[in-house]
């Protein structure tokens, strides 16, 4: 599909039951997997990092999961947020856990970012982490680190928006891995406008 313009809010109303975007099932309207699909396709054309956020379940085990929803919030005072799936096994533990840490990955850790996404297995290896600054746990090598203590929690639809207060971070040289269009990439930096 071409690009749409402004057709007004009656016409894409008309458009989206034409094309059924929503149906009812069981009384309730869900989205159809038709629907579903093209809005991940289009969402899926912003480009982004990816992280492994970690934390520490009751009892001490540490944990992490692969997100993408990583985003700056504020830099006075310096808050982040990222969103979790009201249905991952991980909300409960996000839940209880005061401090989490989002680790940015590098180009070459593809592996990692795969590792975390398995369900029932988010127990951080061993030799993956570290305890950091705050005593969250961190992963070794990370492009960049941001330890959090918890702020805020809203709803965002079928997600929980988690928004986190930065206590200690840092960075380091190197690349980052790349998620686009349902795939893992990396940076072809655009050279400086020569004069
Ligand atoms: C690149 C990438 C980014 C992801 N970003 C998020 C995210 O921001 N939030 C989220 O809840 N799940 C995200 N996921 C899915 C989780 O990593 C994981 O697959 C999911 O939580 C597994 O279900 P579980 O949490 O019930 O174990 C992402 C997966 C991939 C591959």
């Amino acid at each position: 599909m071409g690009r749409v313009g402004w057709v007004g809010a009656t016409a894409i109303r008309a458009a989206l039951l034409a094309g059924r975007a929503r149906v009812l099932v069981g009384g309730s309207e869900v989205m159809t997997a038709d629907a579903a699909r093209t809005l991940r396709d289009s969402l899926g054309c912003f480009a982004t990092g990816v992280a492994v956020v970690t934390a520490a379940r009751e009892g001490g085990v540490a944990f992490g999961m692969t997100v993408n929803s990583f985003t700056a919030l504020s830099l006075d005072p310096p808050l982040v947020l990222w969103n979790v799936q009201r249905s991952s096994e991980c909300l409960a533990d996000f839940d209880a856990a005061t401090h989490y840490a989002v680790n940015v990955l590098r180009a070459e850790q593809q592996a990692l970012a795969a590792r975390y996404t398995r369900k029932s297995e988010h127990d951080l290896d061993p030799e993956d982490g570290i305890a950091g600054v705050t005593d969250c746990p961190v992963l070794v090598d990370s492009l960049a680190c941001f330890e959090c203590v918890f702020r805020e929690r809203h709803s965002g639809g079928d997600h929980i928006i988690l928004v986190g207060e930065v206590l200690h971070h840092h960075h380091s040289a190197g690349e980052p891995l790349l998620f686009y269009s349902g795939r893992y990439g990396r940076l072809a930096l655009i050279p400086h406008e020569s004069a």
